[in-house]
């Protein structure tokens, strides 16, 4: 699998480092197949965080990716794209992410960690096909 999905999540919109955490994927070698700026309906999140029902934090972070615009991306490269994401992403807390990760950089709350990115080949095909459903291959 050579894509992946990536959504920078309202508090990366909100604070304006749309062009900083694009310039990283960019600069790693990555290239963008699809991007939109949206806002999502309840519906939208709650599919796209469908594993997440029933945890403590479930209604919080529904509430939080559908306060405000995100920007939603399918990424490319050459394999394992998602591994390579997740690696820049940094650990979910940012408290316990690397300096040099998107979130260790740049993020010090769980709840506002920035970016989304998807966790493995199949999360990588589902999420794809929930926001760009009609993307060529
Ligand atoms: P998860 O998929 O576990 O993390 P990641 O984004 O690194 O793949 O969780 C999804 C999001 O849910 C996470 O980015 C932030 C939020 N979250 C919390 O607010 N509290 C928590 O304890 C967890 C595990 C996640
Ligand atoms: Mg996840």
């Amino acid at each position: 699998m050579n894509r992946t999905l990536v959504i920078i999540k309202p508090d990366g919109v909100q604070r304006g480092l749309v062009g900083e955490i694009l310039g990283r994927l960019e600069r790693r070698g990555l290239h963008f197949v699809a991007a939109e700026l949206r806002s999502l309906d309840e519906a939208t999140a709650a599919r796209h965080y469908a594993e997440h029902v029933g945890r403590d934090y479930y209604d919080n972070l529904v509430r939080f990716i559908t306060s405000g615009p995100v920007m939603v991306l399918v990424v490319e490269g050459p394999q394992d794209t998602w591994r390579v994401v997740r690696t820049m992403m940094g650990t979910t807390n940012p408290l316990d992410s690397a300096p040099g990760t998107i979130r260790g950089d740049l993020a010090t709350v769980m709840a506002q960690n920035l970016i989304h990115g998807s966790d493995s080949a199949e999360s990588a095909l589902r999420e794809i096909e929930i926001f760009f459903p009609h993307l060529d291959s």
